[in-house]
């Protein structure tokens, strides 16, 4: 019970890799404050996550909101020791392709909401430290093609983890990133959906990792409690691939 007596707040916990997070951080003994917009799907996560979970209905994206509600949930179940940003969408298209409605919506949910967050969040932990991890991708690092916007966040979201982890330092706070490549969540699964041959997007996608599979909720989330325990202690400002081996391969 790595996080036993620890309090984790985690967003975008209704789905995919954030719901994948908090359950595994749960299991490891955490309280953990699941964060998102879906009540229903919440609940049946905090079901799976035991006695000590708490559902926050909350759009990370809209600041007004997270000023309002969030101090609350803090007087409520305490301080984070543990804090993941997995809220996430993607807004795809080429940037000339892209409305500013578009464009703001992808970094208000992405980047932006790191921002309102972190203003409740970051006073509470300065007493005693913590750990925040963001969750990023490997779009960091390289691009997709007619994804403008959501690469630029990814990139931001990276630039920003260094950025948190030198100002975090004084204060004991960590932070780093995960990257993942290809990993089967709702979210992915509604692209390889809206692709003409759905069965042939899967396909690609898992073999254009060397492991040659997509990767589960369950493989970030182990990264995720790593970075956020006690054997990362003197791991800050960095990120870590959780991508089959994607990016490193040469394509030939
Ligand atoms: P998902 O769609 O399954 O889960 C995202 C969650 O974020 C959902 O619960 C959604 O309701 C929540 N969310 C979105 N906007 C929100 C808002 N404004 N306020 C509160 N909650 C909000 O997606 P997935 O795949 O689990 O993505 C999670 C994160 O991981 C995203 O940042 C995504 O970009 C990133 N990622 C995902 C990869 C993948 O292959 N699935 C690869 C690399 C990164």
């Amino acid at each position: 019970m790595t996080f036993q007596g620890k309090i984790a707040y985690v967003t975008g916990a209704s789905s995919g890799i954030g719901r994948g997070a908090a359950i595994r951080l749960a299991n490891d003994g955490a309280a953990v404050v699941l964060i998102g917009r879906r009540r229903r799907h919440l609940d049946e996560v905090a079901e799976l996550c035991g006695e000590h979970a708490a559902v926050l209905e909350l759009d990370v994206a809209d600041g007004a909101a997270v000023a309002e509600v969030l101090p609350n949930a803090l007087a409520e179940h305490g301080p984070p020791d543990i804090v993941v940003h997995a809220a996430g969408i993607t807004v795809l298209g080429a940037l000339d392709a892209l409305s500013e409605d578009e464009w703001d919506r992808q970094m208000d949910t992405n980047v932006k909401s790191i921002f309102h967050l972190n203003r409740v969040l970051w006073p509470a932990m300065q007493p005693t430290g913590g750990a925040i991890v963001i969750v990023a991708s490997t779009a960091s690092f390289a691009a997709f093609p007619q994804d403008a916007a959501y690469v630029a966040s990814k990139g931001a979201v990276l630039a920003l983890t260094k950025a948190m982890a030198l100002d975090g330092a004084p204060h004991g706070i960590r932070v780093n990133a995960v990257c993942p490549g290809f990993i089967l969540t709702p979210n992915l699964q509604g692209y390889f959906d809206g692709q003409p041959d759905p069965a042939a997007a899967v396909r690609g996608a898992a073999e254009a990792a060397p492991l040659a599979r997509l990767g589960t909720p369950e493989d970030v989330a182990g990264a995720v409690a790593f970075l956020a325990g006690d054997d990362a202690a003197f791991i800050t400002g960095t990120s870590v691939l959780i991508d089959g081996g994607l990016l490193a391969r040469v394509p030939t």
